[in-house]
């Protein structure tokens, strides 16, 4: 079954579409952090402002790093040393995680588990080693569901020692927001209607933290394109129309390069891919991009400006292979095989408060909502019949160090879910019993209505890592486990 979560979107309205809105150029990165052995970087979380609905509307009070939304692009060199001193300027306890890097258990930033959060005023300073190189990106650990709402995130690239050849390396970080008419975020995070259903999917989507109008390209041009979906909830299908996206690396990691399966790049929250777009268009003309994730909302996401003049006559022909990244490969005959369930949600017990319908549905879901609580403790999703309550809890499995497992994961569930290990990437290696055609390497795979997914890798990182939804209602609503390698 696919349930469709279009009943929660059509709610609200964009807050600024298409022909409504000025002409927002995208503009290039606001700011960049470069680091040398000499100067570590310096991320300040607090408060700050954001124009992220152009004119007529505000500023919107956003929380940020170093003042911009999203924070700084971090790059660096594969192999190369990351000191990163985080300063707290908020008023609640933080922590910096950086998603989808292999770094040893204690640069994690977890809260309570690999490290005491950061207190309002402190500082703390994160090393290690970029190991792979790719794209990916930083956020807290600490009530993320609010803290990565407000606009805390930024991208960290790694770069290959020689990369594939393009006429420019893009980042485009997506967000989704929920804000008001007067452009200022809507302050009900964590309520128990996202928790049970798809999570907080917002109404305005920006990139790199703008409400974009056009992107301006050249005919016969080659960019690298890297997406990372920084959004709470919202997954993204985005169709290039008229153009043939070439997938080479999925959450930073190569992959055989092909062509968008059904021509839509597919990203559930924090995944990221890298593509290869080559401009194909004529000169002068405009082509959209469609965010077609949701069936019966697509919407226009940005458009495809083209120069008058040509780049060049026709795209060029060169090679898009990534160099692999060292990473164990496991042997997925002679893994040990771990069972993984994921229960809960709307749909699952709670079904009865939705059929409350408007009227009396409010009561209904509050006495569902009581009998929820009384049954599990509060918890609203399940993996393997836990709920957690926050980043301390016995492992639900202890996995052997140096040994390759499989995950066997069964989404029984009605909804999407991007479930995300640290420290680790791994393959997915089946989908529904079927083998993937690339055995992707991932560090959060998007997981349909009762899919079920396999993945395989060697546990080589020794600690106790996060295993949870990358939807971050769902995380705070319980759907969220300790993987110790030991
Ligand atoms: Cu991107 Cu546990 O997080
Ligand atoms: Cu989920």
């Amino acid at each position: 079954m696919s349930h469709n979560p279009r009943r929660m979107l059509t709610r609200r309205t964009f807050l600024a579409s298409g022909a409504a809105a000025g002409a927002v150029p995208l503009l290039s990165w606001p700011s960049q952090a470069f680091a040398g052995p000499a100067t570590p970087i310096r991320l300040s979380a607090a408060p700050g402002r954001a124009r992220l609905a152009p004119e007529p509307h505000g500023l919107t009070d956003v929380w940020c790093y170093n003042g911009t939304v999203p924070g700084p692009e971090i790059r660096v060199r594969q192999g190369e040393r990351l000191r990163i001193v985080v300063a707290n300027g908020l008023a609640e306890e933080t922590t910096v995680h950086w998603h989808g890097v292999r770094v040893p258990n204690a640069m994690d930033g977890v809260p309570h588990l690999t490290q005491r959060p950061i207190g309002p005023g402190e500082e703390f300073v994160y090393d290690f080693e970029a190991v792979d190189a790719g794209t990916f990106w930083y956020h807290p650990h600490q009530r993320s569901f609010e803290q990565v709402g407000r606009g805390l995130y930024g991208p960290l690239i790694v770069e290959e020692a020689e990369p594939p050849r393009a006429d420019r390396d893009i980042t485009w970080v997506l967000d989704d927001w929920r804000l008001t008419k007067a452009a200022a975020i809507s302050d009900d995070f964590g309520n128990r209607h996202d928790m049970s259903h798809n999570g907080r999917v917002g109404n305005t989507v920006t990139i790199n933290g703008r409400i974009p109008e056009l992107f301006a390209v050249k005919a016969g041009e080659r960019i690298r394109l890297r997406l990372i979906n920084a959004a709470n909830a919202r997954i993204f299908g985005l169709d290039f129309e008229g153009h043939r996206p070439v997938v080479i690396a999925l959450d930073g990691q190569p992959v055989t390069p092909h062509l968008a399966p059904d021509g839509l790049v597919v990203l559930g929250p924090a995944m990221r891919a890298d593509i290869i777009i080559d401009m194909t268009g004529e000169p002068s003309s405009r082509s959209s991009v469609i965010d077609r994730f949701y069936r019966d909302l697509e919407y226009r996401l940005v458009d495809l400006a083209y120069a008058d003049t040509a780049l060049r006559e026709s795209a060029p022909d060169w090679p898009v292979a990534l160099p692999p990244n060292p990473l164990p490969e496991p042997d997925a005959a002679g893994a040990r095989r771990h069972d993984v369930i994921l229960n809960g949600g709307m749909m699952g017990g709670m079904v009865m408060a939705e059929m409350g319908g408007s009227t009396g549905g409010r009561a209904a879901q509050g006495m569902m909502g009581d009998m929820m609580t009384m049954m599990h403790g509060g918890g609203i999703w399940f993996i393997n019949g836990k709920a957690a309550e926050g980043h301390i809890m016995d492992p639900m499995l202890t996995l052997a160090r140096g040994q390759s497992h499989v995950l066997a994961m069964t989404n029984a569930t009605a909804w999407h879910h991007p479930m995300h290990l640290h420290g680790h990437s791994f393959r997915v290696i089946s989908r529904n019993g079927v083998p993937t055609p690339h055995r992707e390497w991932q560090d959060t795979v998007l997981m349909a209505p009762k899919e079920r997914v396999e993945i395989a890798f060697v546990a080589d990182n020794p600690g106790d890592w996060m295993f949870h939804c990358h939807i971050l209602e769902h995380q705070a609503g319980g759907m969220m486990g300790v993987i110790r390698v030991a």
